[in-house]
């Protein structure tokens, strides 16, 4: 599937969409260059969630949580463009993160391909992998 999206806020559609509102662990894993949007589109999905504080880059710090409207639930929000190497996702403790609580979205998530997709085996949940690819100034394509 893949559309194109030029109003930021035809995100939100897509976002009721993909987020399953079951008790399973949501797994967002964003692929895109520079600039595609995979930071906006976690601020949209933090919209959804009813997140209140703001949401920024975590390009510095790696990984930022918030809490959302429904207290059963968390945002986990990872930047994995300054790292390289496996054990530093062990260090942040990705495989524990992914649990029922949360929902976690992870830019540049294409940098580590195995191991995003060996949680898929670990902990049984279906990961959602979105491609953002710049189309013009307003325009990104969206697919899934
Ligand atoms: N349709 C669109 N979807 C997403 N972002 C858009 C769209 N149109 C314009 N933009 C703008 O493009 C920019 C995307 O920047 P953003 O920080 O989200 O990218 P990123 O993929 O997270 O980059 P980085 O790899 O540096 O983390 C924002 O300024 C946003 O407002
Ligand atoms: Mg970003």
């Amino acid at each position: 599937m893949n559309f194109l999206i030029s109003d930021i806020k035809q995100y939100q559609t897509i976002i009721q969409k993909i987020l399953k509102y079951d008790d399973g662990p949501n797994v967002i894993a964003l692929v895109g260059d520079l600039g595609s949007g995979k930071t906006t589109f976690t601020k949209e999905i933090a919209k959804y969630l009813g997140v209140n504080q703001n949401v920024i880059s975590p390009t510095f710090i790696i990984h930022r949580e918030y809490l959302t409207s429904d207290i059963k639930k968390t945002l986990h929000h990872l930047d994995l463009y300054r790292l390289d190497h496996n054990f530093e996702l062990d260090e942040i403790g990705l495989r524990n993160l992914v649990n029922a609580r949360n929902v976690i979205v992870i830019e540049w998530a294409d940098k580590f391909p195995k191991y995003i997709k060996s949680l898929e085996k670990i902990k049984s949940v279906q990961i959602t992998w979105v491609n953002l690819e710049y189309i013009d100034e307003d325009t990104r394509r969206f697919s899934i």
